[in-house]
């Protein structure tokens, strides 16, 4: 799924008048009028727009649920890792080729294991179809102690490396994070266990 509105705090015009001081009754009469500013609501750009007072700006952002009956090894369905879930929270900067992440999973078990430097990944694949990690990021850390809560966040710029070398070159080499954008649904986010080592849990971009 991919957003592209924020709400525009910055073109929240807020305008306080207070009316002359009534001296017969001593009141104060305040009146607020608060304007929207209805352009920064107009379309994709809004996101973008609201750069000023924020600090990362997103193109585009995608929110994706991971769970382990979309895994499959090869094209055939693993079942992945049973009672597994996860959240894979992507935002992406297209000029700074940057993607930020907020991963969550859910009752993980077993050992991170993926051939690649890390086991949680966004692979270049179709839904049902498996391909190359194009972006290997930092494992979900358990979160107070919790191994059934993990999590991890941060972001990261190209050039992206996974460690995976597809005839020699290592499979994030070129990779830009424009290709995200211009067709999420070649895409998925995984992480891999040693008790699921296809996947424990995978998502679809779009
Ligand atoms: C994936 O499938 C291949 C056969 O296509 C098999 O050789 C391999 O062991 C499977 N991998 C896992 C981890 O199940
Ligand atoms: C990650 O997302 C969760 C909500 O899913 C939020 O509570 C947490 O603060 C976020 N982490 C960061 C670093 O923004």
């Amino acid at each position: 799924m991919k957003t592209s509105t924020a709400f525009p705090i910055a073109s929240l015009v807020l305008r306080a008048s207070a009316a002359p001081l009534d001296i017969s009754t001593g009141r104060v009469t305040l009146q607020l009028n608060i304007d929207l500013n209805q352009d920064a609501f107009n379309g994709a750009n809004a996101f973008a727009g609201a750069g000023a007072d924020q600090l990362f700006a997103f193109s585009s952002m995608h929110f994706i649920e991971a769970t382990p009956d979309q895994v499959v090894n090869g094209t055939e369905l693993t079942g992945g890792l049973a009672g597994a879930t996860g959240q894979f929270n992507y935002g992406i900067n297209v000029d700074a080729n940057m993607i930020c992440y907020n991963i969550s999973l859910n009752n993980f078990q077993g050992e991170f294991d993926s051939p690649a430097t890390t086991a949680t990944h966004i692979h270049e694949a179709a839904r049902g179809a498996s391909g190359p990690p194009r972006i290997a990021f930092p494992n979900p850390e358990p979160v107070d102690g919790d191994q059934a809560v993990r999590n991890s966040a941060g972001c990261l710029k190209g050039p992206f490396t996974t460690g995976v070398l597809v005839d020699g070159v290592d499979s994030g080499e070129g990779f830009h994070v424009s290709k995200i954008e211009e067709d999420p649904a070649a895409f998925m986010t995984d992480v891999h266990s040693s008790l699921a080592l296809p996947g424990a849990v995978r998502g679809q971009l779009a």
